[in-house]
């Protein structure tokens, strides 16, 4: 009896440490297969019907500001801005009109906070482009602009591209330093057939002529009003799915047309799941790494197609759940962390940018810029109103930026972790190690019982796969000594600390809490912990940790 115990504790202990302790190793040296690491890699992308909002009428919105100016100071690059989407096929341009008119159908319980059925524009409305983030910064904001291809009008197309290229050459505009880098005409026109902004039998042979007719006035708008600020190009495809791809535009010749030969970016979107007339989504099936790996590889031929076109790859529009998020997945602290991971495995994949959506009263905004009367989550009234502040997902953003750095010279690759809810990246700088990352998917949710669990990491530094004793400069080096100097650091690591992963709040990034200023401003004390890399460190359930390497 009393053997018998002893073996199945004995059991009990090695299962328990097999299963969490996790040998990662991390190359010191960046390996071949690495890819670029861009300081603009997260972007968001913003309904057009609500713009105003974002960017402040007669001064801008401080808030969107300084939530935005955050992350800039990290990357050293404010966050690439495309203003579009849905009511970008709904907007049209008139002489009379100072900065926007629009018509919103009302709100239910789905979508609190709908998108305007029509949105009428003036001057004034892309002029306001100059309250975004610029100046301090190396660079101010990148920005793409939206024009509309649904309504099927040469002449509304080119107007506003006239009216957004008159925007980005005003005094006002180019003093901020805000830059127009593209137009991307028509939004996700793959769903056109089936919203009836064209028949149902519309193929994309039609499309890439229509594309082409609508654009054309829009290619000799931009090489007449050439700006100071640097050329502006044409951003296509921005399929909603894999309707259309930009394989068959790119055979059906679009790349050889007038327009077409401005296009310098290819845009696709994705959401995971759809809520348009609500439904039930397990957080869990979010916090997966097959889940996020899955919804990115569906677009490797494309991704492939792009490079060989010498064009970058981007996803333009994106998020957890289409039609604005769902309530308790996309509101949520487990969603920050699936931003993470799905950001840097998208960076993994070749892709560029990842432009998150955002709009006034989404659920699965990083920002709430102005102050809300009706919940996001069931459109009920907001006694007293809700002011203007982040969700969740802002942390994402806060660690992805940490993670990236300002160098502008930094490359990706993911680790292996052998744990199916942990997932693990390195990044580096010119060929060298600086910071590693590692996300705990596992949802520790408000109904969990019983003890929290975590993984131990213990990470492996090593010089290089091949035995090679060549430094990142090409000098020779003792690959042992170098080995042995980082085994025994102890590096700086920042963690993001949740209590529960369906929690909409109380979340902290390296102990500091960013949710209780009106500012955006981090309260608390920094903690930053000291990880020996000999002993590894626990990752729990439903959190993340970044390290900081410095030999
Ligand atoms: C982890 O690595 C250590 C040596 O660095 C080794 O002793 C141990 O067996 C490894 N554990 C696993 C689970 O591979
Ligand atoms: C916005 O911030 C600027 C600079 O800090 C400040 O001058 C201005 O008063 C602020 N505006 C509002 C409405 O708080
Ligand atoms: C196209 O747009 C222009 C400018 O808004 C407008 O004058 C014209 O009537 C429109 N054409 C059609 C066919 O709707
Ligand atoms: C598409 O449908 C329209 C009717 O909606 C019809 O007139 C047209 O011939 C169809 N085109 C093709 C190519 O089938
Ligand atoms: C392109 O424009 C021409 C002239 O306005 C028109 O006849 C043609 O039908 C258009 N093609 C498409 C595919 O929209
Ligand atoms: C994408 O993610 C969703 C939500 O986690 C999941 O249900 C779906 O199966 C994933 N799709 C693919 C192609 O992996
Ligand atoms: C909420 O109400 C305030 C005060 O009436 C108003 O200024 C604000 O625009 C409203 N917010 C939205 C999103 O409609
Ligand atoms: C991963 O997480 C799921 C639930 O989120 C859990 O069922 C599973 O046991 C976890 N896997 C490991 C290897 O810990
Ligand atoms: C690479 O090796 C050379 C020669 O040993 C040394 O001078 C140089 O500092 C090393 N560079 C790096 C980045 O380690
Ligand atoms: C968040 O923290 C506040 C105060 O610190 C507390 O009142 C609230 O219940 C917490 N909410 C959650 C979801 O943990």
């Amino acid at each position: 009896m009393f053997k018998h115990v002893a073996v199945s504790q004995l059991v009990a202990l090695l299962v328990a440490s097999s299963v969490c302790a996790q040998n990662t190793s991390i190359p010191i040296v960046v390996p071949d297969d690495a890819k670029p690491l861009p300081q603009n890699l997260l972007g968001f992308s913003i309904e057009q019907d609500r713009w105003p909002d974002w960017a402040g009428t007669h001064a801008r919105n401080n808030f969107t500001h300084d939530a935005l100016a955050n992350y800039a100071h990290l990357t050293g690059k404010p966050p690439h801005i495309r203003v579009g989407a849905n009511t970008e096929d709904h907007t049209i341009w008139s002489p009379t009109v100072t900065i926007e008119s629009a018509d919103f159908p009302p709100p239910n319980t789905i979508t609190p906070y709908p998108e305007a059925t029509r949105v009428v524009v003036g001057d004034e409305y892309y002029a306001l482009s100059r309250f975004l983030p610029a100046g301090k910064y190396p660079v101010g904001t990148h920005m793409t602009w939206g024009i509309n291809l649904g309504l099927d009008n040469a002449t509304n197309a080119m107007n506003m591209a006239n009216s957004i290229l008159r925007a980005f050459s005003s005094a006002a505009v180019q003093a901020a330093g805000v830059v127009l880098d593209l137009l991307e005409i028509g939004n996700e026109p793959d769903l056109y057939k089936n919203n009836g902004l064209r028949p149902s039998n519309w193929t994309v042979q039609q499309y890439v002529a229509d594309w082409i007719n609508i654009s054309t006035p829009v290619a000799q708008a931009i090489e007449s009003q050439p700006l100071e600020a640097g050329p502006v190009a044409i951003q296509a495809a921005s399929f909603a799915g894999q309707g259309f791809t930009p394989r068959q535009i790119f055979s059906l010749g679009i790349l050889n047309s007038v327009p077409g030969k401005l296009v310098t970016t290819i845009s696709q979107h994705r959401y995971s799941a759809a809520f348009c007339s609500g439904g039930d989504f397990p957080l869990t099936s979010f916090m997966s790494k097959a889940n996020v790996r899955g919804n990115l590889t569906v677009f490797r031929d494309d991704i492939e197609a792009t490079l060989m076109q010498g064009l970058p790859y981007i996803l333009g529009e994106t998020g957890s759940i289409a039609c604005h998020g769902a309530p308790g997945v996309s509101n949520t602290a487990g969603a920050a962390l699936w931003v993470i991971d799905y950001t840097l495995q998208a960076a993994t994949q070749d892709i560029s940018e990842v432009l998150f959506h955002e709009g006034v009263g989404f659920k699965y905004n990083f920002i709430q810029p102005v102050t809300l009367n009706r919940s996001t989550i069931d459109g009920s009234p907001l006694t007293p109103p809700e002011q203007p502040h982040i969700q969740p997902s802002y942390y994402a953003g806060l660690f992805i930026n940490t993670f990236i750095g300002s160098s502008g010279n930094t490359q990706i690759s993911e680790l292996t972790v052998w744990d199916d809810n942990v997932s693990g990246y390195a990044a580096y700088e010119h060929g060298k190690l600086v910071r590693a990352a590692f996300v705990n998917l596992d949802a520790w949710l408000v109904s969990s019982v019983g003890l929290r669990p975590s993984v131990h990491v213990n990470p492996i530094l090593y010089w290089s796969q091949d035995g090679s004793t060549t430094n990142t400069t090409g000098g020779s080096v003792n690959a042992n000594a170098a080995e042995a100097a980082w085994k025994h650091e102890k590096v700086n690591a920042k963690r993001i600390i949740i209590n529960h992963a369906d929690d909409v709040q109380n979340l902290t990034w390296a102990g500091q809490s960013w949710e209780k200023t009106g500012d955006v401003r981090p309260t608390g004390r920094l903690v930053v912990e000291k990880v020996d890399l000999a002993k590894g460190f626990d990752l729990r359930s439903t959190e993340a940790i970044l390290l900081e390497f410095t030999p």
